[in-house]
């Protein structure tokens, strides 16, 4: 907590890492237009965006799954591939990520059973914990509600997207 409490008072690029890094940590949590854009980016590192946002309840496991099982792929990823240094996905992440899909594209966890859903979950307490808050209670997935799919992760994309191309053309 020391970290976080200091990170705040420390202008410039520094404390805005430092403060990244607590939200990672979870020591901060992340507001859910970060948690947004947190999505994006370490969701479109190893495949397109679309691999996420064409995914739906017919597809497979409810996102909090999908989350926990990309998990296991970056840890794969970085040992075939450590020339790219994809991030591991800390629990605070993948908390906030798996809330931030679970409202923009579907969250289909109660048509599914429980026990298997905690199967599936193979004992990552931090998505375990969040599979037994209540979508209200999920700060993030509750604010994010209602937001329609479509133009919100787009709208995050088409931000985060720009100045790269603006980059490529010069
Ligand atoms: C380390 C690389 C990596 C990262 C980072 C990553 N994925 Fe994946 N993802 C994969 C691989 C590998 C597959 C399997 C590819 C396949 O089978 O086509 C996959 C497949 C998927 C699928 C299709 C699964 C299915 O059952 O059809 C979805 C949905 C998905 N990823 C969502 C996400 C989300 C959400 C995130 C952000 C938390 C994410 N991915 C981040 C590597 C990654």
């Amino acid at each position: 907590m020391t970290m976080a409490i200091l990170a705040a008072f420390i202008p410039g690029s520094y404390g805005g890492r430092a403060l990244d890094k607590a939200k990672s940590l979870g020591y901060i949590e992340y507001p859910p237009k970060e948690a947004e854009q947190l999505a994006v980016v370490r969701c479109s590192q190893c495949h397109s965006l679309d691999k996420v946002t064409k995914y739906c309840f017919r597809c497979g496991p409810p996102l909090i799954v999908v989350v926990h099982n990309m998990k296991a792929f970056v840890t794969l990823w970085q040992k075939k591939f450590p020339e790219q240094q994809v991030p591991a996905l800390t629990d605070a992440e993948a908390v906030a990520i798996a809330q931030v899909w679970s409202a923009l594209i579907g969250n289909w966890e109660d048509g599914w059973n429980k026990n298997d859903l905690i199967k599936l979950l193979e004992n990552d307490k931090a998505l375990l914990k969040l599979l037994d808050t209540p979508i209200k209670a999920r700060k993030i997935e509750a604010a994010l509600a209602g937001k329609s799919a479509p133009g919100t992760y787009k709208e995050v994309f088409d931000d985060i997207q720009q100045p790269k191309k603006e980059q490529e053309k010069k």
